[in-house]
């Protein structure tokens, strides 16, 4: 093992947790291995244990309960805290995570993501931080960092290789080990190195036929063996499949409960012989370590004594959110706007903002500001003006606010045994968490009940979403009394699934009408969890998609300035399943294009978590790239937009059309994916093709501009000064690319070595110091099975974007 050497506190703590240890049988060690519902392990008063808590990560923390009535802060997505390119600002972001998780009596968030890139298609992408390994290293290592400041637990994930959603649960990727070693591993081991996780989670996947929850070789002999990984390893949710072959392969916990592979499964197996109880031992002290950090051990000192200094979410928000936005382009100058110009605001999603992307990465914040609230507050009176345009959304959204509905249980006499609020017209209850006074034996019938107050009158649809049978009466009329099937071979699919329209009726604007959806609650006993999951969703009469973009036109041809936001839906981006393509959806590329006939200082706002094609871009005056923007998204924009603060971003991964990706194959094949591209994914693959992607890894404008003066290298440190030669103080992110000067076919042309930031004001010049990891210069040699430091000469050359070449140096080593 090649961990660090304990210190005096955790040789202490370690103590604890052995005597601990030794106080329990093996029953009851097996029992700790297993949840003992959704989010939490049992609690052993004999040792002083309390129930240990985990949740979701990573834009805030859920809690354990699936609810808006349960709000947590909602920061930027993980692709644009990477954008940031700023391991403190992500530090900072997880301080305030861990103020979250102590809030919600949370000691695990199950974050970070740090699975790459590999294909935009991958469902998950807004979830991940980049296509280069490097930067999610460093970037996941600062959110670790900070979030275990704060005395709380991360679980890095998943590891390893789901890099893609489609048949996550079952697809064997085939990884060659050098890809593994210097592309997936990569971001893993940078932070086991250097921010030591208290917990890594594996992944559903296989990885060269062994899946992740069993694979001895890359948790026992790499992730502990090699790196000194002294944490705990938990299962992704119901990936543990075979209670010998992951406690074998080195899966401490088995989430969630209380039905696992584990638990009394364990003990069977020990008994047997299939299973060391020395194994189980190492597995209960892991887990009895994680508690003793978190400070859920009696008598062992938690890892942080005292929290750190409160912190403001809201502003952090906003901060990680300006710093985030991509200015990928600004012809004339169209922005900042200028003072007092008009605005027209277009675009759905300016008014109904979508802050985060879908899955398991939700959490529900207490407001959002949308694009709409945040200019309408920055811009002076009578200057803004707003029109839809085009909505993204295609189909019944959930969460609709007409909905004013809430939940009743009933047993099987149809006796009222509990009710509960019912935000945004959705159930979720997972394990034990029900109504006061309902319990899963007696639970025979939920029902939604309440009214809709439509915003406008016309023909409106509900929809059902869930699995299972459901009744739906709206004013009085029963439209639906039938049952609903999974739509995906998923162990998640009935979260992801789309809601399935049922009744279609006549409205008039401002008139209540009563609905009611009643699901009968059948869950099968044989369920690794119990949850009831069921929701009603709606949309309005459809609106004449040729008309609302006339209007948007006319708005914007009175406009100084016209602001297009665009957007993905939670259908396109989210868990559960990949993209198909990468175009907006709806008619928002026929909006674009028809905005910027009408008005040349078009600026347009790209609200989605991963790249979309930008078909238009060179018909308008500006972009501004958002990513799902988080809670503040719309007064950060206000405040980009205005000038009061430059966008800070650089692209965290290329941006490309999907005919031109290199890499888009995410559907397995006989249940295999190969990963043939082997090394070149993100740029690498985008350089090896020879092909100019629409904005490249590392590429983003702010509002002031930079001459690089020089950069000096002795070959491992690195000085590079620049000069900030605009009008503006501003923030500029040095990037360092390292290229071996002989091309080898098997080696990228150059990759990012190092980055730093820098802040000047006008005139003003800086410098930033840099060292050079050794590991920009090492290969993995599949041969001797180690890292080879691959000497000779190199180039080493600053840039603004990997293709945006400034100065560059020689180095020999
Ligand atoms: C996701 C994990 C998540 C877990 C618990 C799984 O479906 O893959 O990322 O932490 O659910 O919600």
């Amino acid at each position: 093992m090649t961990g660090p050497e304990p210190t005096s506190a955790e040789e202490a703590r370690e103590a604890v947790v052995v005597a601990a240890l030794r106080a329990l049988d093996l029953d009851t060690k097996t029992r700790l291995l297993a949840g003992q519902d959704m989010w939490s392990l049992p609690a052993l008063p004999v040792i002083g244990l309390s129930s240990l808590v985990m949740s979701d990560g990573p834009v805030g923390v859920r809690g354990v309960r699936w609810s808006a009535d349960a709000p947590s802060v909602a920061l930027p997505s993980p692709t644009a805290l990477a954008a940031a390119w700023d391991p403190e600002l992500a530090r900072r972001a997880g301080v305030l995570l861990a103020q979250e998780a102590r809030r919600k009596g949370v000691h695990v968030l199950l974050a970070p993501t740090v699975n790459l890139h590999r294909s935009p298609l991958g469902g998950r992408h807004f979830e991940c931080y980049s296509e280069d390994p490097y930067l999610t290293g460093v970037i996941g290592g600062g959110y670790v960092s900070g979030v275990q400041s704060g005395g709380v637990g991360t679980t890095v994930k998943h590891f390893v290789a789901n890099d893609a959603e489609t048949d996550r649960f079952t697809v064997d990727n085939r990884v060659s080990e050098r890809a593994l070693r210097e592309l997936y591993l990569a971001p893993f081991e940078a932070i086991v190195r250097n921010a030591r996780p208290w917990g890594v989670m594996t992944a559903y996947n296989s990885v060269n036929g062994t899946t992740m929850t069993e694979h001895h070789h890359l948790v026992e002999e790499v992730l502990r063996g090699e790196w000194g990984f002294d944490g705990v390893n938990v299962s992704d949710w119901t990936a543990a499949r075979d209670t010998a072959g992951a406690a074998n392969g080195g899966l401490d916990l088995a989430m969630p409960g209380p039905r696992t592979v584990y638990g009394p499964a364990l003990a069977r197996a020990v008994r047997d012989g299939r299973v060391a109880e020395a194994t189980v031992d190492a597995a209960v002290r892991r887990v009895l370590r994680l508690a003793a950090r978190a400070g859920a051990l009696a008598g062992a000192e938690p890892a942080v004594t005292e929290p750190p200094a409160p912190v403001d979410g809201a502003a952090l928000a906003r901060e990680i959110a300006r710093r985030s936005f991509v200015l990928v382009r600004n012809e004339r100058r169209v922005l900042p706007l200028r003072p007092r110009g008009t605005v027209a605001l277009i675009g759905a999603a300016a008014r109904d903002a979508r802050v985060l992307g879908g899955g398991s990465a939700t959490v529900f914040p207490a407001r959002t500001v949308s694009p709409l609230d945040g200019l309408t507050a920055a811009l002076p009176d009578g200057t803004l003006t707003y029109a839809v345009g085009a909505d993204p959304v295609t189909g019944p959204a959930l969460d609709d606010p007409g909905f004013t509905v809430r939940a009743v249980c009933r047993n099987a006499a149809g006796e009222i045994t509990g009710t509960r609020s019912a935000p945004g017209a959705a159930v979720q209850w997972m394990g034990t968490d029900l109504p006061e006074g309902v319990t899963h034996d007696t639970l025979d019938t939920v029902e939604l009940t309440g009214t809709y107050t439509p915003r406008e009158s016309g023909r409106h649809t509900f929809a059902v979403k869930g699995t299972g049978a459901f009744t739906l009466t709206v004013g009085g009329t029963t439209y639906y009394d039938g049952a609903q099937r999974p739509s995906q071979d998923d162990p998640s699919g009935t979260f992801f699934a789309a809601p399935v329209p049922r009744a279609e009726v006549e409205l008039t604007a401002g008139e209540p009408v009563e609905v009611s959806l009643t699901h009968a609650v059948r869950l099968p006993e044989d369920l690794p969890m119990k949850v009831v999951t069921f929701a009603l969703a709606h949309s309005g009469p459809p609106r004449d998609a040729d008309e609302l973009i006339a209007e948007a036109v006319e708005a914007a041809r009175n406009a100084d300035t016209a602001v297009v936001v665009v957007a993905t839906t939670e259908r396109v981006e989210s868990e559960g399943f990949d993209r198909r393509d990468l175009r907006l959806p709806g008619r928002q590329d026929d909006l674009v294009h028809a905005v910027a006939a009408a008005n040349p200082d078009t600026v347009v706002v790209v609200n989605s978590g991963s790249p979309v094609e930008l078909p238009w871009r060179d018909e308008v005056a500006a972009i501004l790239l958002t990513w799902f923007p988080g809670q503040e998204g719309g007064a950060a924009l206000a405040d980009v937009l205005t000038g009061v603060h430059e966008p800070g971003g650089r692209l965290p991964t290329t941006w490309g059309t999907l005919a031109d990706a290199p890499v888009t194959q995410v559907v397995p094949v006989n249940g295999e994916l190969p990963y043939s591209e082997d090394l070149f994914i993100g740029y690498r693959a985008w350089d090896r093709a020879g092909r100019t992607p629409t904005y490249p890894f590392g590429h983003g404008l702010g509002y002031t501009d930079w001459a690089y003066e020089s950069l000096e290298t002795d070959g491992t440190t690195v000085r590079v000064r620049v000069r900030n030669t605009g009008e503006r103080p501003g923030r500029e992110v040095i990037q360092l690319y390292l290229s071996p000067a002989e091309p080898a076919p098997d080696r990228p042309a150059r990759g990012l070595a190092a980055f730093a930031s820098v802040e000047a004001g006008p005139g003003e010049s800086a410098e930033a110091t840099v060292e050079l990891p050794r590991r920009a210069f090492e290969v993995w040699d599949d041969t001797t099975k180690a890292w080879a430091f691959v000497k000779g000469s190199y180039e080493i050359f600053a840039g603004r974007s990997i293709t945006d070449r400034r100065l560059t140096a020689p180095i020999n080593v």
